[in-house]
């Protein structure tokens, strides 16, 4: 059996945007469909053809606007799979919502806004993963397994080229003429670096030299683009040299996947992707001296593919076969959803796809240095950001003596909880993405609950549970002998009643009436409309620590409200 298979049956699907569904992120469908996920939604701002995309994808959803399918709260993650300038504030709108993300190559354009992706990453409990599909080849997960098992020896040099013609896609994609054709050095890199990378283990890029060969070729209006063919040197902390060569210009046929490596005890070279043509292999622990062998052969050996391939590479399902980028794209997303199900650590994380980024970045300089070696940073040692507090709220002291109204709408009864409800009520959780409760977590929560305190809505005709909130003794360092108003939630599809305004008054009648003289809540910047309800119901911001004025200003100005 194929772990692809092992995901098929998994119970709980996987629910996945894809934003820029009308390009590149439509390639990645079926491969979902058959690891047993879910497109849930799509999202395009090509709306003339998103209805057919979002059928073609099988979606349940489609989007014009990214912000309103990530806030619709029934997404397990999104695949960004926009232009490249819009990947990083992409992805971090998704990691502030706890979203999970995997994003194109390359992460991020430049190098402060690939300091605000990896901050968003420490911030967020969602994973980030680059889908850098390079990386999952067959052939390149083969060496990888090889080098893995020490059959290079110690490896010290390897080369990567990607030469794509892609100026008559550039007309077509007019972002690629700016962020890839307009802009010098080795930008579009990861394609090569990122597989050198995986066979280099912990390695990185500390240091690169990048020059070009100007300006040979022009557009159709006559423009000449940023440089036609350029090439990066690499040197790692380890000793090792890589070559990279980028050429999205020069008139010729593709040639996206050229590698080579050199070890102390291997060497290969891959095929240079034109029909016929074969890649090679020398190692000496397998092989006669000087005799190359084909990888191709080799991977077909059990001895030798069935040893050093991944399993899932070794027995493949048809849908990895199928797949863009020589199965890649499947193997991209196999991965993401085992990493976002805690299966696996995530194979290419924030730091990684920095590794495979940033040098590219640097090069950018380097060529106008004439090819000087700059120094390329190391995103681990960039000063992690704590976790951002949350906002605070406070009942006024003032209103301590009167009681907020509860207004329970017509064809809803608000009623305390009882046995029986525990599956509905972790349902309308997580419907409202409010953090993941287990059985443990849970029961450490209702110790808290005064009696009574424990507060649902269930609407009359259908029995459903649509609000909730607690009534909590909960003191905290900033509210000692607090009182909270915990976990309120009402169900989107009840929006528009004033369920959750009913909830949040009973949780607060509760407290008053238990003599609490401090009562507060917690709550995100971006649940704006959690954030109205309880500044509806009476709740005054807490401004318990720097900067939290202008958070609350800019919270009052997507309210539309007055500070
Ligand atoms: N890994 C690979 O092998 C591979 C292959 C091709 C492209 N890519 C990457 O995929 C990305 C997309 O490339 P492409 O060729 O599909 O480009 P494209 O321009 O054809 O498609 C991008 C799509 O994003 C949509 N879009 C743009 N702005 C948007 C916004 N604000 N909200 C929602 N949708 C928006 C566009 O309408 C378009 O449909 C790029 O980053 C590219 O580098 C990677």
């Amino acid at each position: 059996m194929g772990q692809g298979e092992h995901l098929e049956r998994d119970p709980s699907p996987f629910r996945i945007g894809i934003v820029g569904a009308a390009g590149r992120g439509a390639a990645f469908a079926s491969s979902l469909r058959s690891l047993g996920a879910r497109v849930q939604a799509v999202c395009d701002i090509h709306a003339e053809g998103l209805e057919q995309t979002r059928l073609a994808l099988g979606a349940a959803h489609a989007y014009t606007d990214y912000t309103q399918m990530l806030e619709a709260g029934d997404l397990d993650a999104v695949l960004v799979a926009t232009p490249m300038h819009l990947h990083v504030p992409m992805a971090t709108a998704a990691l502030e919502r706890g979203i999970a993300v995997l994003s194109e190559v390359t992460a991020g354009v430049s190098l402060e806004e690939c300091q605000a992706l990896v901050a968003a990453a420490a911030r967020s409990d969602a994973l980030y993963m680059l889908a850098e599909n390079y990386c999952y080849t067959k052939a390149n997960m083969f060496v990888q397994g090889l080098v893995r098992a020490g059959l290079f020896g110690e490896p010290y040099y390897a080369e990567g080229e990607y030469l794509h013609d892609v100026t008559e896609l550039a007309e077509r994609t007019p972002w690629r003429r700016y962020w890839q054709l307009g802009m010098r050095g080795n930008t579009y890199c990861t394609h090569s670096l990122g597989p050198i990378l995986q066979w280099f283990g912990d390695d990185r890029v500390v240091a690169v030299s990048c020059v070009d060969t100007g300006q040979h070729r022009r557009d159709p209006r006559g423009e000449p683009y940023a440089a036609d063919s350029s090439t990066m040197l690499c040197r790692t902390p380890r000793g090792r040299l890589i070559k990279i060569r980028v050429d999205l210009v020069s008139p010729r046929p593709h040639a996206m996947t050229n590698y080579q490596l050199q070890g102390t005890d291997g060497a290969y070279e891959s095929s240079r992707d034109r029909a016929g043509d074969r890649g090679r292999i020398w190692l000496r622990a397998l092989f006669e001296p000087d005799a190359w062998l084909d990888p191709e052969t080799l991977m077909r050996l059990p001895e030798v593919g069935g040893r050093y391939l991944p399993p899932l590479w070794w027995d493949p399902p048809t849908a990895a076969l199928q797949a863009g980028h020589g199965g890649g794209d499947y193997m991209v997303l196999h991965d993401f959803i085992r990493a976002c199900r805690g299966e696996i650590p995530c194979p290419i994380d924030v730091h990684r796809a920095m590794d495979m980024t940033l040098p590219g970045l640097v090069s950018q300089q380097s060529v106008l240095e004439d090819g000087r070696w700059l120094p390329v940073p190391d995103s681990r040692e960039w000063p992690s950001q704590p976790r951002r507090s949350q906002l605070n709220m406070l009942w006024p002291e003032e209103q301590l003596g009167s009681p907020p109204q509860v207004v329970v709408p017509p064809g809803y009864t608000l009623r305390q909880y009882h046995e029986g409800d525990e599956r509905e009520y972790l349902a309308l959780l997580a419907a409202v993405d409010l953090a993941h409760w287990d059985a443990e977590r849970f029961a450490r929560v209702q110790a808290t609950i005064l009696p009574g305190g424990f507060f649902v809505v269930t609407h009359d005709a259908s029995g459903a549970l649509v609000a909730t909130a607690l009534a909590q003794h909960n003191p905290r360092p900033l509210h000692p002998q607090g009182g909270e108003v915990g976990w309120v939630a009402a169900d989107p599809a009840h929006s528009g009643r004033g369920l959750g305004r009913a909830v949040t008054a009973a949780a607060v009648q509760r407290l008053l009436a238990a003599g609490y003289q401090r009562i507060y809540l917690l709550s995100d910047d971006n649940r704006l409309p959690a954030l109205h309800t309880y500044l509806a119901v009476g709740f005054r911001p807490y401004l318990c620590e720097a900067g939290m004025a202008e958070r609350w200003e800019a919270v009052y100005r997507a309210l539309g409200r007055e500070g």
